[in-house]
């Protein structure tokens, strides 16, 4: 077959696809009904349906390789299939015509992103950036807003390197002085926390960057309360929101932060290099950074040209979200942390670094244990056994992420294969 004959072929297939999808480029171009996940659970109405059945259904939705116990959304997460066939459609249709393409019908539909991101994140649809990742999003701030030389930055020694490359910049290019906090762990309460940022705060802060959810330890800092406790203090509270969304419901008002980032390709599942930064309205003319120039639209002139399709797919999986229930999601995902801390607790010489307090805890958790293996060997012997951990290579530790689509059943086969690694 000659490769025209083969791609003619293809785009058969793929029509047909399309044709049969609810979920379709046919849809999207608004000749049909954009509903997605068409086959197996109906997700936009599934409050009647059982726990059980629809997480069950969740993970069907997934490319998982078969039998892969997959603990590991916290560095990546898996996309729904719904989302990527319509982002590779899209890509594929818009090679068609590709600047009518990208500058018309798809680039009106990937600037509605933004309006379903302020709803996800309960913000203003102004207040909303798409980027390309959590990194970014702290990058673009920190290198876009006003510093006197000593000025101060308060930080924690659990910060991503992703949150602290901003920082880096900020005293290498502008003589920050970064401060940073030696968390404890597990924490034991709120007041432990606030009371770590009253000692360390002065009166030369000028920039506190917290993770909404630690990458180490899964801890849930308290962001409302801190930011009451600075509240009139002239400090830019940025929150590191890169665990967060997709585990947990997010209310980025409510929180009272400056500055919010995050990743869409973590625990929102969303396509791969998409992320969100939100600024709060008040802070926004004190960052000016290049890339928001000309204003926050996903595309400007200073954005220039996009990924509709990845941009459009992140709106599609964050809709999803929000038609499960990002509440009904995060107690999912309480409920089998919960699930996962107890059978660990079990395992003699096995110490739990994440808080066990529900308010500070999450879908991550992390752990030590006492024998002297490398968790490096750990991982090679879980992978052996198709179960995807991270190694916390600084604590000789291993983070498992409890995200919705795993259940019990997957922490039992984890605990047993364990169990024999540290035997
Ligand atoms: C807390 C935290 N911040 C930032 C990042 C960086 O995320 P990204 O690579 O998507 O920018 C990570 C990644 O694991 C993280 O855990």
């Amino acid at each position: 077959m000659n490769n025209i004959l083969k791609e003619n072929k293809l785009l058969n297939t793929r029509r047909g696809f399309l044709k049969s999808s609810t979920f379709s480029v046919l849809a999207f171009l608004g000749a049909g009904q954009t509903q997605a996940f068409s086959q197996g659970i109906d997700f936009k109405n599934s409050m009647n349906i059982d726990d059980d059945k629809l997480f069950a259904g969740v993970r069907n939705e997934l490319m998982l390789e078969n039998n892969l116990i997959y603990l590991n959304t916290g560095t990546l997460g898996p996309s729904p299939k719904a989302v990527y066939d319509k982002v590779t459609a899209m890509m594929r249709q818009l090679e068609g015509n590709p600047a009518a393409m990208n500058f018309g019908p798809m680039g009106q539909e990937m600037e509605k992103t933004r309006a379903k991101a302020a709803k996800f994140f309960a913000a203003d649809e102004e207040e909303i950036i798409l980027t390309r990742n959590t990194t970014e999003g702290i990058s673009t701030v920190c290198s876009g807003i006003d510093w006197q030389a000593g000025d101060e930055i308060l930080t924690t020694n659990h910060e991503h390197g992703g949150a602290e490359t901003g920082l880096n910049f900020l005293a290498a290019t502008k003589g920050a002085v970064i401060n940073k906090i030696t968390m404890p762990y597990p924490v034991k309460s709120k007041k432990q926390l606030l009371d770590l940022i009253k000692a360390k705060i002065t009166d030369k802060t000028k920039l506190l960057l917290l993770s909404h959810i630690e990458t180490v330890t899964g801890l849930r800092w308290p962001i409302k309360e801190v930011s009451k406790l600075i509240r009139g203090q002239d400090i830019l509270f940025i929150v590191d929101g890169a665990q967060a969304p997709g585990m947990i419901d997010i209310d980025v008002h409510d929180m009272g932060c400056d500055v919010y980032a995050c990743s869409g390709h973590k625990w929102i599942m969303g396509p791969k290099e998409t992320g969100i930064l939100y600024m709060r309205k008040g802070i926004q003319d004190k960052v000016n950074n290049v890339f928001i120039s000309s204003n926050y639209n996903s595309y400007s002139a200073s954005s220039g040209t996009r990924n509709a399709a990845i941009l459009i797919g992140f709106g599609d999986v964050m809709e999803w979200h929000m038609a499960i229930g990002t509440k009904r999601i995060e107690q999912r995902c309480m409920d089998l942390a919960a699930y996962c801390q107890q059978q660990l607790n079990d395992i003699e010489g096995v110490n739990v670094i994440s808080s066990d307090d529900p308010e500070l805890s999450t879908a991550i958790v992390s752990f030590t244990y006492d024998k002297d293996i490398k968790n490096s060997e750990i991982r090679k012997a879980m992978g052996d056994k198709n179960i995807v951990i991270k190694t916390l290579p600084q604590y000789n530790a291993i983070r498992i992420s409890n995200h919705m689509f795993t259940n019990n059943n997957d922490v039992d086969v984890f605990i047993s294969e364990l169990k024999k690694a540290l035997a």
